[in-house]
């Protein structure tokens, strides 16, 4: 975890009472009945949303190095270019083999035709490739030689200057396909190397899946994902894990929809497709943006696992995002789609005995993953959505009872869109509303008290995206700065206040390559090699590893704070460790001094925990190069038997735990 561990001691009952009241609101009570609990918090309140945008999988979290391996771009050498050396010379072609293999059509044939020298080609990685000193790579492809074993294959890594920092041989034998693979060290850290492959010897050579991998993945699994990129994840704690989107579900067209069957088994056998982020915005071309679902359903489950994440997949319910085509399919076509359901979830939670569940275990993973819920659609509206979410939730009640479904309320958190599938979804009482808010941070703070009316016995509701944005929604300005992010705080005061409704949050999207992004703001920025959580990671972490178990009440003159001299708060009892929660945020430019006083407890030992989030300015914000600037400082405050008192610092988000005697 990244707090500081630089020990302010809070000052408390007297202790700097000089600071007390300079610049500062008159004091305050806060009153806490810490024997009155008012909600159970989910163990999956606090979760994280993934989507295949901004380079997240392909060029991010999934750690291949070589774009476009296996040559199924639109432009079929995209990112690959022809290399020579010492009087090599020769051809590619790209060969179509559709009939015999459409989900993976194309390989090159590379015909070397020079006795002497070196002919190939060279990859020019996801922005380059990060490579680090003295870590191993896995070099590999499948090959065929056309008739003798004549050409033989070397790799070298080229750093920036055209330095070689590492090299590998390999000699592919035979006329049939086969996988290849050698492994090698680097000998420098490059953040944009590139990967050449050369061949020597005349003779004419097929390739394809031509892939470069550290060694060194989360849980060193081969083919894995980036280490330190699921390790942030895993530092939130997250109660849940959302995937794989967003509109990525929907696909601009219902062809490039996400289809989970064809994103499992040998990767060779994924289909490759475009990335609907890649045409979506002008201003932010990504003309090499694909799919290659190396990060498939498989992986997702596994982080979900590897990270104490309930999985919560949202499929595709037969319509194509309505912000781009809107493509539907008839509701009489609709049975491929339900079935694709049905069979996650026996995929998930079946045993050895059934189809889908044997394919799970087959894939090294007997036990089940304990799949509770679905979402059926991203973010649909309209009566369209109504009729086909109708049959689907139909369908899979009737075979799977258990099973939640996330139904969507549209891209909006108000208006017609929202208001229509509100109101049905709520008469047909639907498990879980999924709302999305992209909105300023004002929104935010005027939003903590959102959930307060609703009805306690409908639907739980599932925050499944939102973001403040500093400027508007999709622009390329918008800013991970410390206003956006104190006001999450603010309106998260409210989620938990209102746990017995609010049963699921997640901040969106998740990650965003700092050369490769689509959309901002985002919660974790990275380049190949290095990696930052932005403020807002920071609130979604205080948070997630503070959100206790219990809801009590915290007061102000009887009142839920929910904004009073812009401050926000909520308590929750922690019964696995015996402790009371406090959550404050001060929005105000006003240190705001207060007096919590708590009832309900035999009191609590002297030294309370204080982690504080804050910065003087609201635009601070964190980058690769002061990945902290804003980030967790931990200190204690004193609390006289009952009472415990602090100032607060204007614009900062505070969480104290106080230990029962
Ligand atoms: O998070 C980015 C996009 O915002 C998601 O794909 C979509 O669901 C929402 O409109």
């Amino acid at each position: 975890m990244m707090i500081k561990e630089a020990l302010l001691t809070i000052f408390a009952s007297g202790a700097l009472m000089a600071a007390y009241g300079q610049n500062s609101n008159k004091p305050q009570v806060y009153n806490i009945a810490a024997n009155q609990v008012k909600a159970h918090i989910q163990p999956t309140m606090y979760g994280i949303f993934f989507e295949d945008i901004n380079m997240a999988a392909d060029g991010g979290v999934y750690a291949e190095l070589v774009k476009n391996r296996s040559f199924e771009f639109a432009m079929p050498l995209a990112a690959w270019t022809e290399q020579k050396k010492d009087g090599g010379a020769g051809t590619i072609e790209v060969i179509n083999r559709s009939a015999e293999r459409p989900e993976n059509p194309h390989f090159i044939k590379v015909n070397v035709k020079s006795d002497g020298g070196y002919y190939g080609l060279a990859n020019e990685g996801f922005r380059g490739m990060g490579i680090t000193k003295d870590e191993e790579y896995s070099f590999s492809l499948y090959a065929r030689q056309e008739s003798e074993n004549n050409v033989k294959l070397s790799v070298e890594l080229h750093g920036a200057d055209g330095a070689v920092i590492g090299t590998a041989e390999l000699l592919p034998t035979g006329k049939e396909w086969k996988r290849y693979s050698v492994k090698f060290k680097a000998t420098a850290t490059i953040q944009k190397a590139q990967l050449y492959v050369w061949l020597s010897g005349k003779g004419i050579i097929d390739m394809d899946m031509i892939s470069l991998f550290p060694e060194h993945t989360w849980k060193n699994r081969p083919g894995g994902l980036r280490a330190d990129l699921v390790q942030k994840l895993a530092d939130l704690k997250p109660g849940f894990l959302r995937f794989p989107g967003g509109c990525i579900v929907e696909g601009r067209e219902l062809n490039n929809r996400y289809q989970w069957k064809k994103s499992i088994g040998d990767i060779d056998k994924r289909e490759t497709i475009i990335n609907r982020w890649n045409t979506e915005f002008k201003h932010r071309p990504a003309p090499d943006y694909y799919q290659t679902f190396g990060l498939g359903f498989m992986e997702y489950f596994l982080t979900a696992e590897d990270i104490g994440a309930s999985p919560l997949p949202i499929l595709n319910c037969g319509m194509a995002c309505q912000f781009n085509t809107a493509e539907m399919v008839p509701l009489n076509d609709l049975d491929p789609y339900i079935q694709d359901a049905l069979d996650l979830i026996e995929f998930a939670n079946g045993d050895a005995g059934t189809k889908w569940g044997k394919l799970r275990t087959d894939l090294g993973h007997p036990a089940p993953f304990n799949l509770k819920m679905l979402g059926v659609g991203n973010e649909q509206w309209g009566e369209q959505y109504i009729e086909r979410w109708k049959i689907f939730t139909k369908a899979i009640k009737d075979k799977y009872p258990n099973i939640k479904i996330v139904s969507s309320v549209g891209p909006d958190p108000d208006g017609e869109k929202f208001d229509l599938l509100n109101k049905t979804f709520r008469g047909l009482h639907a498990d879980i509303l999924d709302e999305h808010y992209y909105r300023a941070p004002k929104w935010f703070l005027d939003n903590a008290k959102r959930y307060d009316n609703y009805d306690r016995k409908g639907p739980k509701i599932f925050a499944g995206e939102y973001a403040a944005q500093s400027v508007a929604t999709v622009s390329p300005d918008n800013k991970n700065n410390w206003d956006c992010a104190l006001s999450e705080a603010a309106f998260m005061t409210g989620l938990e206040r209102n746990a017995d409704v609010v049963n699921m949050a997640s901040y969106a999207p998740l990650f965003a390559h700092v050369e490769g992004w689509q959309w901002t703001p985002d919660l974790i920025w990275f380049d190949n090699l290095k990696s930052y959580g932005t403020p807002n990671y920071y609130v979604q972490q205080l948070f997630s590893i503070n959100k206790g178990t219990d809801v009590v009440p915290l007061t102000r003159n009887n009142e839920a704070v929910t904004g009073q001299d812009g401050c926000y708060a909520t308590a929750s009892l922690d019964k696995n460790t015996n402790e009371l929660i406090i959550k404050f945020v001060n929005s105000s430019a006003t240190t705001q001094n207060v007096s919590f006083n708590i009832s309900g407890s035999a009191g609590y030992q002297k030294q309370a925990v204080v982690t504080t989030l804050h910065s003087d300015r609201k635009d601070a914000e964190n980058s690769l190069e002061k990945p902290t600037a804003v980030s967790p400082v931990q200190g204690t405050a004193v609390v006289n038997g009952n009472t415990l008192k602090m100032s607060v610092e204007p614009y900062s988000f505070k969480v104290v735990r106080l230990k029962n005697k």
